[in-house]
């Protein structure tokens, strides 16, 4: 059973009648819950504090914040989101556009900071075939992270079989998963495309 929280906000996404400026704030609404939950999957330590009362208390926190890689372009106010869950995120950028046709992604800008060593959370809106996931984790293991979580909104079963079959260590979070993909690739029932619903269609394609 998901969070009704969480399950609130996929529906409002979901909803035809959900205008961008709300898409956007929902998503990254949902980015800070799902950064809440991923960071149960994050190397923690004891961290301590004397407080006014010169007490000590000590919490177990996560050691580091993780760098959240946001797809571009509907990955971005997720990925927003999913940074705010934590003290001190660095953000990175990585453009994936998927060819209509073939369903292929064509990789773009990379703008990301120091990831080797380091902790990753890969946040792409919509996980349809898992080609964008898959292309985007060979272009950022090439850089050495210590790990790299995958972080969707809505993924399809197709999509995220796929990705743990040619990655079976890598860790999937997805608010919601959906049984089908339609012949151009959209996901069923999804949202449509995350992409346009966030920004407005795109004149150039
Ligand atoms: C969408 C979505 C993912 C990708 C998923 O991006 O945001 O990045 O498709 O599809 P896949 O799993 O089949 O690769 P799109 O190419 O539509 O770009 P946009 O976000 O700029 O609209
Ligand atoms: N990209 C989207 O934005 N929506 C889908 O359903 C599939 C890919």
């Amino acid at each position: 059973m998901g969070n009704p929280i969480l399950e609130e906000l996929v529906l409002k996404l979901r909803d035809p009648g959900t205008n961008m400026r709300d898409f956007r704030e929902y998503l990254e609404r949902i980015g800070f819950l799902m950064g809440y939950e991923i960071s149960a999957e994050l190397e923690q330590v004891e961290k301590r504090v004397t407080t006014v009362l010169k007490e000590e208390a000590a919490h177990m926190t996560y050691k580091e914040s993780p760098i959240v890689i946001g797809v571009l372009r509907a990955g971005l106010p997720f990925a927003l989101g999913i940074s705010k869950a934590y003290s001190d995120s660095e953000i990175g950028f990585i453009a994936a556009e998927r060819d209509e046709l073939t369903l292929k992604p064509k990789m773009g800008y990379l703008g990301i900071p120091e990831i080797m060593g380091k902790e990753v959370i890969l946040a792409d809106t919509m996980i349809a075939t898992g080609g964008s996931v898959l292309a985007c984790l060979d272009i950022l293991e090439s850089h050495h992270p210590k790990r790299i979580i995958v972080a969707g909104v809505i993924g399809s079963a197709q999509g995220v079989r796929r990705i743990t079959s040619e990655r079976p260590d890598c860790i999937i979070h997805c608010a919601a998963i959906d049984a089908k993909l339609n012949n151009k690739g959209y996901i069923l029932p999804g949202l449509g495309d995350a992409g346009d619903r966030a920004y407005g269609a795109k004149k150039n394609g």
